[in-house]
């Protein structure tokens, strides 16, 4: 037992317990000022480093010479510095696939909110204010029928796609870098460029990665673009949307609402405009956020981390070049 790995939130007992059979652990369950040393020593010794929201810049890259793998709990690794781990040697691994529908079903339960008014009318009903009828000032918009278009055709964005076109009769667009065939077949769905997207949609759902090229990709100019009753929905990474100009687009009416998982800084500012705002659903990031989602997340993390150690080839890596050059 020579190998040691750094685990940093999100492993349970069990998960850990894998991890002891086969090597030194050191864990830590939150990492802040008050740890920072302790993580850093942990880090000079450690081959593998697994955990969700990791942050790990060059300094600590420096501190840390025998790293050899790092499995991310998640499928986007924004957060990493990819290109430097590669030039490393440092093999990524992530989550993808086992979050794909339950991202989906987040994406989706913002669409309903959000249309359908579900939070603002539920916390109407609490706060004992339903006092008759319920009439058109306080009407939703229909979802089914209706036009869903999809930024990033991947996986989650399919599931999303899937959901609208089959269960609610949505007719989809979406914007994505190559064309998906197979799901213009299964789903009806019509790729068109984004100008169209956004003049044609009802639901614009944002499900791209976030990279230089992403980065605000949707901002002042696309909201003058969209519907006015349009509603957006993020279930990608905040900084995809330039949100001063969300906030903008929503004061002025120029689209109808929005629907976020994920914000420019997380956790989101209690002072945010976005929060006073009654067309907004604002979720603390839950895309993958299940029981049963995070548990096959972190078994999969283990996989990969346990097996990218042992030299073998894990299940999902971001980086195979730096296999394919050790194999
Ligand atoms: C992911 O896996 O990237 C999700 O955003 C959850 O962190």
């Amino acid at each position: 037992m020579n190998k040691r790995v750094v685990a940093v939130r999100r492993l349970d007992e069990n998960h850990l317990a894998q991890l002891r059979q086969l090597f030194h652990v050191d864990c830590f369950d939150s990492l802040g000022p008050d740890n920072e040393q302790a993580y850093i020593q942990a880090m000079r010794r450690a081959h593998g480093l697994i955990g969700g929201k990791l942050t790990i810049n060059r300094q600590l890259l420096d501190e840390s010479p025998h790293l050899k793998v790092i499995s991310t709990i998640s499928v986007g690794y924004d957060n990493l510095p990819l290109d430097e781990l590669t030039q490393r040697g440092i093999l990524l691994c992530n989550t993808p696939d086992v979050l794909t529908e339950t991202t989906a079903d987040t994406g989706f339960a913002l669409i309903m909110a959000t249309a359908r008014r579900v939070v603002e009318l539920a916390e109407l009903v609490k706060q004992g204010n339903w006092l008759g009828h319920i009439d058109k000032p306080l009407f939703g918009l229909d979802v089914h029928g209706k036009v869903l278009g999809i930024i990033g055709m991947g996986r989650i964005g399919a599931a999303v796609a899937r959901r609208g076109a089959l269960g609610f009769g949505m007719r989809v667009r979406y914007s994505n870098s190559s064309p998906k065939p197979a799901l213009e077949t299964e789903l009806g769905a019509q790729r068109c460029d984004m100008d169209e997207l956004l003049a044609q949609s009802d639901f614009v759902c944002i499900s791209v990665p976030l990279t230089t090229e992403t980065h605000q990709l949707i901002g002042a100019e696309a909201f003058r673009k969209m519907k006015s009753s349009a509603i957006l929905i993020n279930i990608s990474r905040g900084k995809v949307v330039d949100e001063a100009a969300l906030i903008d687009a929503l004061n002025e009416g120029q689209i109808g609402g929005a629907g976020l998982d994920v914000f420019e800084e997380e956790p989101v500012s209690r002072d945010s405009p976005l929060l006073q705002m009654t067309n907004v659903v604002a979720l603390p990031h839950i895309g993958s956020a299940t029981h049963e989602t995070r548990a096959a997340m972190a078994q999969l993390a283990v996989d990969n981390l346990i097996l990218a150690l042992q030299g073998e080839w894990p299940k999902s890596a971001v980086n195979e070049q730096v296999l394919a050059a050790k194999h």
